[in-house]
């Protein structure tokens, strides 16, 4: 696996994907650096990291036969290879927020952004970003945001994390050209208020429902107050509480 490291870049996601377009890149090539200085997050958001205190990386990934329908089977892939690491190092109540926020104790430590080649209705490769909250301690203006020291008081190593997080990626994602179903049972395990009352933002104003569980397309299953499922895309709701 080639890990390129860098003292600091704007986007490890975007340094990715120029490389990637520069010159042939093998599968699990990685960008890390210490001081990202435009992470870039879902929705057009930004990500924010203090420098040498946590992991922002991104990995590349070249696909053979993913149709477009199925994108979101790498979200999940990704995020229960980050999930199951940090279950093995102990971090306690870890849950994911659809679609691929990762708590602990409700509280988020890590984002993922993916952003997808497609061509023909193929996902040709994608770049796999991730932003860990190891060590930092303090998040002004962030009050949902947490880290690993934040929850458990440990100080850890950010090239160990990273390794296992690798290696877990590797893995896992062997098993998305198949086995749709058992990514989807596992990840609608960890998902974030299933089965609770939660509250939800749309453009119409404020709503409330239980969450189901998710579709095959990556849709939030929603029932609302009159007892019918509804989907839901990204675009069109927030998940408030
Ligand atoms: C989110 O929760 O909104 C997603 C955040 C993703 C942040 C990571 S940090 C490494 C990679 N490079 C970026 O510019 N963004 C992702």
């Amino acid at each position: 696996m080639r890990i390129i490291k860098l003292n600091a870049t704007d986007s490890t996601n975007r340094f990715l994907r120029n490389l990637s377009l520069e010159t042939p890149v093998k599968d699990f090539t990685t960008v890390v650096t210490n001081d990202q200085t435009k992470g870039r997050g879902q929705m057009g958001t930004s990500w924010q990291s203090q420098p040498s205190q946590n992991l922002t990386f991104s990995v590349y990934k070249q696909f053979g036969a993913v149709r477009f329908e199925d994108q979101f089977k790498i979200s999940m892939v990704v995020s229960l290879a980050i999930v199951k690491v940090l279950e093995r190092i102990n971090i306690p109540k870890l849950s994911i927020k659809w679609p691929n926020d990762i708590l602990s104790a409700n509280k988020k430590i890590c984002g993922v952004l993916i952003e997808n080649v497609i061509k023909q209705n193929r996902i040709e490769s994608s770049i796999v970003g991730v932003g860990l909250n190891v060590n930092q301690i303090k998040y002004d203006n962030l009050p949902q945001a947490s880290s690993l020291k934040s929850i458990t008081g440990v100080h850890y190593d950010l090239d160990e994390i990273l390794q296992l997080i690798l290696n877990q990626l590797k893995t896992e994602m062997a098993f998305i050209e198949n086995d749709t179903f058992a990514i989807q049972e596992t990840y609608e395990e960890y998902l974030f208020r299933k089965e609770k009352p939660s509250t939800f933002e749309k453009a119409e104003g404020l709503f409330s429902g239980i969450i189901k569980g998710v579709s095959k397309e990556g849709l939030l299953k929603v029932m609302v107050e009159d007892q019918i499922l509804e989907t839901f895309d990204l675009k069109t709701i927030k998940l408030l509480y």
